[in-house]
């Protein structure tokens, strides 16, 4: 699937006081839209990031040199900035996720959730359950409806579309003149007479708008494994395929439910294709918990050129299971599979586990247990003034990734006789055969 994120951030966003609109803002000393961008830029299936700014903060938001991102001039409101990046995008796309800058909160699954919903049926949103009792009010206060709770839904974003879908209920909005009023997206598709679907999400993806919703978001964890921030997403068809036909939603609501989403914790997730890539994101220390569980996993890269066709290999061992992976990429480097090896490894634990990873790779390790890599993501993918730090869309995963799991590297010499590491090293070759 290849997608385009577009996120409108040409907004004042006074409305948290001060002077500098909420998007730039910082959350644990990064910039929220930073923060924002990070979590679609890694991403595989996501191709290209455009965000619609105001001329002020072009050079800014150049700066953060997030990969895939390009900026464009906003319009005056929301739905004309975000009709002038649909118009800059790339016509080979096929999904088009809109996601405002200020919901630095939104996971991997839900966004990954929305693309394919959108692939499925041509436009969903991301929502959340109502809690509250909403009431309809006159321009005098006067109550005139309350409409039933069990049938609102509080739209948030990503909100994702084909292309020609999105293109076209934009193109009759502004034909219509109804454009500038629109506050979200989907209303301009539902007016159009598409149809468009829910997928379920948690009520930790804020919008950051007001002074409390600062004060909340400084609380959140951050992290983009939606087991962490409250519940998985579900688009609202296959919970009724699961459900039956009565369409009751559970809560999600309830905060107990953190860290504790329904899983199987014995297995390893089987399914590879919704791994894609993991958001760059502020590095919690994560410490290893009395009851995780203990897998050991060696790992290896492999590459025929350098750069050239190459290929990873990993074998993780959890009690008494084994599981081996292997794949491979067409261009690539030695490091750049070496480092691959170990994401892919890491995306198949299904919780947060103690790690124990082998690697013969010097580059992996050290730039994990020295720091290095931390260092490069806090000086935007520099190792020094200046020289870019290599492979910045691998580490930003590396590192999301290991803020779940509490991992020890150890380097073993390679083509030394451990078997492990023997075994690995076939299956990245097995990884390079297998594209060829
Ligand atoms: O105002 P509201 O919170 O609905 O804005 C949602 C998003 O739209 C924000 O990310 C904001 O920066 C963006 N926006 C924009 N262009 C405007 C007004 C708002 O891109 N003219």
């Amino acid at each position: 699937m290849r997608i385009s994120v577009i996120i409108p951030a040409a907004g004042a966003g006074l409305r948290l006081g001060g002077e500098t609109p909420k998007q730039y803002l910082l959350l644990n000393g990064e910039p929220i839209l930073k923060r924002t961008l990070a979590l679609f830029s890694v991403l595989e299936s996501v191709k290209e990031i455009v965000i619609a700014v105001s001329e002020d903060y072009q050079a800014q938001v150049a700066s953060y040199n997030v990969p895939k991102v390009r900026t464009v001039l906003g319009g005056a409101t929301r739905a004309e900035s975000v009709f002038c990046a649909l118009k800059a995008l790339d016509g080979d796309t096929e999904i088009v996720l809109v996601h405002d800058s200020v919901r630095p909160f939104v996971c991997r699954e839900t966004i990954l959730s929305v693309a394919n919903a959108a692939q499925k049926h041509g436009a969903a949103v991301a929502c959340s359950p109502v809690s509250d009792t909403i009431k309809i009010a006159d321009s005098h206060g006067k109550i005139t409806a309350t409409p039933d709770r069990a049938a609102l839904w509080q739209a948030q974003t990503p909100q994702g579309f084909t292309y020609e879908t999105l293109l076209r209920a934009y193109a009759a909005a502004e034909a219509d003149g109804v454009l500038a009023t629109a506050t979200d997206d989907s209303m301009l598709v539902e007016r159009n007479g598409a149809d468009v679907y829910i997928v379920k999400s948690s009520q930790f993806n804020i919008k950051i708008t007001t002074p409390i919703d600062l004060k909340l978001a400084e609380v959140l964890p951050l992290s983009s494994d939606c087991s962490l921030v409250g519940m998985s997403p579900r688009s609202l068809d296959s919970f009724q395929e699961s459900e039956g036909a009565s369409g009751a939603l559970p809560d999600s609501s309830d905060r107990s439910v953190v860290g504790m989403s329904p899983r199987n914790l014995d297995s390893f997730q089987e399914h590879e294709g919704a791994s894609g890539a993991l958001p760059d994101c502020h590095i919690v220390e994560t410490p290893p918990r009395s009851h995780s569980k203990k897998v050991t996993i060696y790992t290896d890269g492999a590459c025929s050129g350098n750069p050239g066709p190459g290929g990873y290999g990993a074998v993780l061992i959890f009690g008494g299971r084994r599981k081996e992976i292997s794949g491979g990429e067409k261009e690539t480097t030695n490091n750049r599979m070496e480092m691959l090896a170990v994401i892919k490894a890491l995306e198949l634990l299904k919780e947060p586990c103690e790690v124990e990873l082998f690697t013969d790779s010097r580059y992996v390790v050290d730039a994990i247990e020295k720091g290095w890599a931390v260092r490069w993501q806090k000086n935007n993918w520099q190792r020094n003034k200046k020289e870019p730090a290599l492979n910045p869309d691998l580490w930003a995963r590396m590192l999301l990734i290991l803020e779940k799991h509490s991992v020890k590297f150890h380097w073993v010499k390679g083509h030394a006789g451990d078997p492990n590491n023997e075994r690995c090293d076939e299956l990245a070759r097995e990884g390079i055969e297998a594209i060829l």
